[in-house]
This record gives C-alpha cells, structure tokens and sequence, in this order.
C-alpha cells in the first residue's frame, strides 16, 4: 500500500464526518470540493454544497438510465442478417459503449476551482460502481456548465479510474457528466445509488471528497397523465386473418381520436394486442429547462411473443429505450404476464399515511401463481419514489387481466372522490342485471339481449364468438338462465374482493366508486396455444373455480385519453332506436365527466377475448418525480 493510500485511507473517516461547506476546508491546503446538482434546480454550483451525501426524496442528484439509441446505430440483426437474440437485442443502446453520444440525457457535475492548489497536485475522479459512466468536457478551460446539456458528444472524454487531472485542470475546476449504464432492476443488488470521489494527491498531502447521486426511478404512466400518442397495430397483410377486422378497427380509432392526436402502429408483428406485449414507463430528472426526460418501453415478460421485439426493433431511438426482462422468468407467453395485467394507480396518500408520490401499479396473481418475477422484482426495485406492486386476484379471468374489470379515471371535482384527482371504475354485473330486469318489467322482455347486427364468420383466432347469444337470445331468455346468473355471481364475487383490497389501501368512499355495467359468460375451457406452441396460462383452474370473460364488449376496458374514454361498442338491447346498456354506460361515466366514444370491435377484438384498451397503448406526458 503505498503511503498517500494509506494517508488517504486515515484521513477518510474525519473527511465524510466532515460536513461539505468551504469553512470546513479552511485547516488544509487541498480542498477538493465535487458538486452536482443535489438542490435539483438543473444547475451545478455552490448552492449544491451543502448535504451532497444524503439523498433522500427530497433532495440529491439524479442522473438517467442513458439507453436510448441516439444515432440508431443499434443493430436488430446479425452480420447474416438474422435476428439478434432478446439479450442481444437490448444489450445495445447510448451508454453500452464508451462515448458520450447523447450529452442532454447524462447528469451534470463538476468539481470546484482550487485557485492556489499546488502545481504538482494530481486528480483522479472515479465512481464506486462500473454501473454508471463519467465524462469529462475536455472542450477547454471554463467549460461552460450550464450549457451542458446542449453540448456535442464530441467535447465528452470517458474518465478512467486511471487518468489523472493535472493541477491547470483541478485549478480551473473539471466539468463532468455522469450516466447510468443499465437499469435497476434487484434493488438487493444495486438501488441506483453510486458516490463519486474527488481525490487530490500533493506532494505532502492527499484529501477525497463524494458526492452521492441516485438513479431515477422507472415509472409507469397513469391516467392522470395527458397522452402523447396512441399506439396500436397495423392491420398487417391480407394473409393474417384478423387484417380486415383489423383495418376496421384502425380505421374507426383513427376517426375518433382526430387529427389532434398522434397515432402510431407497430408495424412488424400482427399481433393486435397492443396493451399486452410492452408497458410504456418513463426516467425523468431535473434539469435548467424543466424535467429533462427518457422513454423506457418494457417489454412485456413474454420472451417468444415476438411482437415485444418492436419495443427495440422499431420504437427505440433519440430518448427512447428499452427494458428487457431478464432469462429464466417470464419464459414462454403466460397471459399473466401481459401489460394488461399492470395498469397504475394515480398518485395518493393511502389510508395507514403511506405517500405514493408516483402512484403504485397493480397486478394480477392467478391464485397461487404470481406475475414473472423479472417484472415484478422491476417494478419493486425502483425505491423510494417508485411504485412497488399492488396484487389483486385476475385468475377467475380467462384471460386473466386486470384492465378486464377495473380503471382509473380523473375526477377533479369536490363531490367524486374529493382531494383525490382520480376515482375508481370497476366492472359491475349487478347494475347489468338490475337495468334488464327494468327493461323486461318495462314489457320489452322479448326483445333481442345483443344488437350486434354485422358479421359473424368466425376465423381461427376468433376464439370467444358466441352465435347463440348474439342471434338468438331475449332479455328474457337471458334473465332465466340460471347459469348465466351464477357465472355472474362468482364474477361479481371476485370483483367486490378485488375492490375491497383497493379499497383498503385508497381513501376512497363507496360512493365514489363508478360501478360500470358488465357480464360475464363462463369460458372455462383450455385456450388454444399462443403461436409459440405453449398454453397462454400454464395455472390451473382452481378446484371448483370457473374462468369468465365478458359477454357484452366490456366498457371498463377502455381508453382513457383525458375527459373522455374510447370505449367497445356494447351493441345492448335496444329500444326505440336506443341502446339502454350503452345511455346506462354513458350515465356512469357522466358522473366524472367523462365522455365516452363507442366503436365497434366485435370481431376485431372481443369475440378474441379483449376490447379497446387491449388493443391499443398510449405514451403519456413525462413528469418530475422528486419532491
Ligand atoms: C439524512 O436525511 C434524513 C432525512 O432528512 C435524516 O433523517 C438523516 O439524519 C440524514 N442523515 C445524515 C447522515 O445526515
Ligand atoms: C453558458 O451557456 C449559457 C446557456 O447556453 C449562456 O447563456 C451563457 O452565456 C454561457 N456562458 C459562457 C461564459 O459562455
Ligand atoms: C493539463 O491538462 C489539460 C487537459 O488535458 C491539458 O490541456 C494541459 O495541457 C495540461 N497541462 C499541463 C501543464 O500538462
Ligand atoms: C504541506 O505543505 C504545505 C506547504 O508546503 C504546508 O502548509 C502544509 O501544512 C503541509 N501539510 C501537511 C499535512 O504536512
Ligand atoms: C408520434 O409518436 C411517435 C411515438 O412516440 C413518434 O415516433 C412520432 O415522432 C410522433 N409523431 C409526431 C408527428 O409527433
Ligand atoms: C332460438 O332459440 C329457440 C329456443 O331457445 C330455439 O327453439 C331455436 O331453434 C333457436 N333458433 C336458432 C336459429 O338458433
Ligand atoms: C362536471 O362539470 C360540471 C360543469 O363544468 C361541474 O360543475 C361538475 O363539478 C363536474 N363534475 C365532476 C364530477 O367533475
């Protein structure tokens, strides 16, 4: 050990005793100050001296995950022109390298000007982890640092734990940007946090100083969120089967978003499933000009539903990245494991006081089977800020979602769910039953239960069309079956267990709750196997139990976009020229405000087992997260 180590090593504990402001620094000749910017205004400078060494929600440095793909150099295939691997795929991105090609997504730092420090004094800069890379502007002296985040990639050098700074450089103070190289994903194995050190070596002396910077949390958006483009899928080639359905889908979505809205298709895969095959979440941290933000798509826990590749293949570029679950979790194309079974509660302060800043997400256990761990232990490792898990029960579900009975929906009035911004909607059989029964009393008990008046060929992915109810059924008939009736009871069952778990968490009253008429049909036969060749929920029936789907296009699973939602057309009974299950859906949602856009996805989606959230994704707006 060489004697300025072990000078170095004594005087530490005394040095990070020390608190971090000038006056402390006053007894020695060298006094290496490292700042960055832990009051979060965007900048670095004196007024990030103090408490640089305790991060908390509240304040210390943020920097990115910086996996975008800036100058798309990404490759998605091999020099054979095959198709990397899932690892492979999204092992590339703007921090797997060692250049800085993407300066306005990398933290800013820099250490203070030492003035009088001696000429033979060197400097090395290094961080405690290999997860996080550190540039230094070699652009000049008096490096201009609030024009950092516009700088090139050119003016940038990697700093190795090797390379000394000369005393001109640590006179005139080093200008730095720091980036994190993956995401976190086992807080047990790294939280994010990382100390980067200043140390200086004269000849007679040797002092360190630290800063500790955290890597922003990943979070999923919430409805709350104003949107920023629809996603959805594009009907594909004349060989897929669902392309004419498909067409017609895009094309009444298309109509009903406007021009006003940015919709974009995946257009590699016919898999229709937008919601399912990735969950859009986003990185943010502070910068001169507001937030400074990255998207982060993560591909759904699926690994051979290859419709998840797109998240690399064709959406990943200039600030946008992607999160791929790691091997040996989430194998194969479990239902379990789609988007749809995570959506997000809107931020709020829970009943035992718990402040979820960013809101929590949800998920769906199957009873004894819980989501992939690779997504879950993701989402549970994003720390303080983050939005660790809430599980709910989806395997009485065929398919087993949670967008398939509950939604999230603003609500800013004083009277819905006051001081909340936001209130819950759920799927709910006995408004259902209640309004046919009315209808039927009301003499029109022989009218047809379904409306649906178009085609209904089936094709091979047309797994849930039912002929008998849509043709052939009256209000009347539907009221007298009986297992009809019981599927819905155990549904609602479900439903009210469910609620009551969210009930327990969100301050909301039960009067708040919007209660959106929906039934459901029991399907509780083995679904056909996913284009990998496996069964979509490996989990079991439990003993007893039964698997339902809805019977009329369910309203719940529907697009929120601000004040009004893009929701299935319930072709309900209809009387004098009027649809009573959609006016009593349209009622529900008036309660909030919300308008509601009906099209028509029958056959494109439901009698496949989803509706129009299913289909569909959306990138909302990216927003602080720190207090
Ligand atoms: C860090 O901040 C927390 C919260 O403000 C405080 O409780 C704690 O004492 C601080 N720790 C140090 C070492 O300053
Ligand atoms: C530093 O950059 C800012 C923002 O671009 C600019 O306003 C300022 O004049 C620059 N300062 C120097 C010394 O170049
Ligand atoms: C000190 O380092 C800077 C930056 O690398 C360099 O431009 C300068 O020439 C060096 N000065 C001396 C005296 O070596
Ligand atoms: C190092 O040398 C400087 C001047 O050369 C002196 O002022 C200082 O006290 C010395 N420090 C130590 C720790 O010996
Ligand atoms: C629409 O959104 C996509 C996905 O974010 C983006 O790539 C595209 O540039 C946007 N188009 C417009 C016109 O904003
Ligand atoms: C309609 O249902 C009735 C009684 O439930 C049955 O007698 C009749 O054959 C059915 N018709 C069709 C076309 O399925
Ligand atoms: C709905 O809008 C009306 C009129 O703008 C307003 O008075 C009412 O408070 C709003 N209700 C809700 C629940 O937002």
């Amino acid at each position: 050990m060489s004697v300025s180590l072990r000078r170095l090593l004594h005087l530490l504990p005394s040095l990070s005793s020390l608190g971090s402001s000038l006056e402390d620094c006053s007894s020695i000749t060298l006094c290496p100050r490292i700042l960055a910017d832990t009051n979060r205004d965007g900048l670095v400078n004196d007024l990030d001296r103090d408490d640089r060494r305790n991060w908390t929600l509240d304040r210390g440095a943020i920097f990115l995950p910086n996996i975008g793909d800036t100058a798309g150099r990404c490759p998605v295939v091999d020099l054979a022109g095959d198709p990397l691997s899932n690892a492979e795929l999204s092992q590339c991105h703007d921090a797997s390298g060692d250049r800085l090609l993407s300066p306005r997504f990398a933290a800013p730092l820099s250490t203070s000007p030492i003035p009088d420090i001696s000429p033979d004094a060197i400097g090395h800069i290094y961080a405690d982890s290999d997860r996080v890379r550190i540039f230094w502007q070699h652009g000049g002296v008096g490096a201009n640092i609030t024009d950092h985040f516009s700088s090139l990639s050119d003016e940038w050098a990697l700093v190795d734990r090797q390379l000394t700074f000369n005393a001109t450089s640590l006179r005139n103070g080093v200008t730095l940007a720091l980036d994190g190289r993956e995401l976190v994903t086992d807080s047990h194995t790294w939280d994010g946090q990382v100390r980067v050190f200043f140390e200086i070596e004269a000849r007679n002396e040797t002092a360190r100083d630290f800063v500790i910077l955290k890597q922003a949390p990943v979070l999923l958006h919430h409805h709350l969120q104003r949107p920023e483009a629809v996603l959805s899928t594009a009907p594909g080639n004349n060989n897929n089967p669902g392309s004419t359905w498909q067409t017609y889908f895009i094309q009444q979505l298309r109509d009903t978003l406007g021009v006003g809205t940015n919709l974009t298709l995946f257009h590699q895969d016919v898999d229709i499933w937008t919601q399912d095959f990735f969950e859009p979440a986003y990185a943010s941290m502070p910068g001169p000009r507001g937030p400074i933000t990255l998207r982060i798509l993560l591909r759904s826990a699926q690994s051979t539903r290859l419709a998840g590749r797109q998240v690399f293949t064709q959406l990943r570029g200039p600030g946008i990245g992607g999160f791929q679950p790691a091997l040996g979790s989430g194998f194969g194309y479990e239902e379990i494991n789609s988007g749809g079974n995570i959506e997000t509660i809107p931020p709020y302060t829970s009943r035992v006081g718990k402040v979820w800043h960013n809101g929590r997400a949800i998920t769906g256990k199957h009873f004894g089977k819980l989501p992939a761990e690779a997504m879950v232990q993701f989402l549970q490792s994003q720390g303080d800020g983050g939005q660790s898990p809430l599980f709910l029960e989806t395997g009485w579900l065929a398919v087993g979602h949670v967008d398939e009975f509950v939604q999230f929906l603003p609500s800013p009035s004083e009277t819905m769910a006051p001081g909340l911004g936001f209130t819950i909607a759920v799927a709910d059989t006995r408004s259902a039953l209640e309004l046919l029964h009315k209808v039927q009393a009301a003499g029109h008990g022989d009218i047809p239960a379904m409306s649906y008046d178009g085609d209904i060929t089936p094709d091979e992915r047309t797994l849930f069309l039912d002929a008998e109810f849509v043709l052939n059924t009256t209000i009347s008939d539907l009221l007298l079956d009986d297992k009809l009736l019981s599927i819905n009871s155990y549904a609602q069952e479900h439903i009210d267990d469910n609620l009551a778990i969210l009930l327990k968490e969100i301050p909301l009253r039960d009067e708040d709750i919007l209660r959106v008429p929906v039934l459901f049909r029991d399907v509780t036969f083995s679904l056909p196997a996913t284009p990998d060749g496996l069964p979509p929920g490996l989990d079991q029936v439990k003993p007893g139990g039964r698997k339902v789907m809805s019977l009329f296009p369910n309203a719940v699973n529907s697009l929120v976009l601000e004040k009004r939602c893009i929701a299935p057309k319930l072709w309900g009974p209809v009387i004098d020229g009027k649809d009573v299950l959609a006016q009593a859906v349209l009622d529900v949602y008036a309660k909030v405000n919300m308008s509601v856009a009906f099209i028509d996805n029958y056959m494109s989606h439901h009698a496949r087992g989803g509706e129009v959230h299913c289909g569909t994704n959306t990138l909302r707006e990216m927003e602080r997260w720190w207090l």
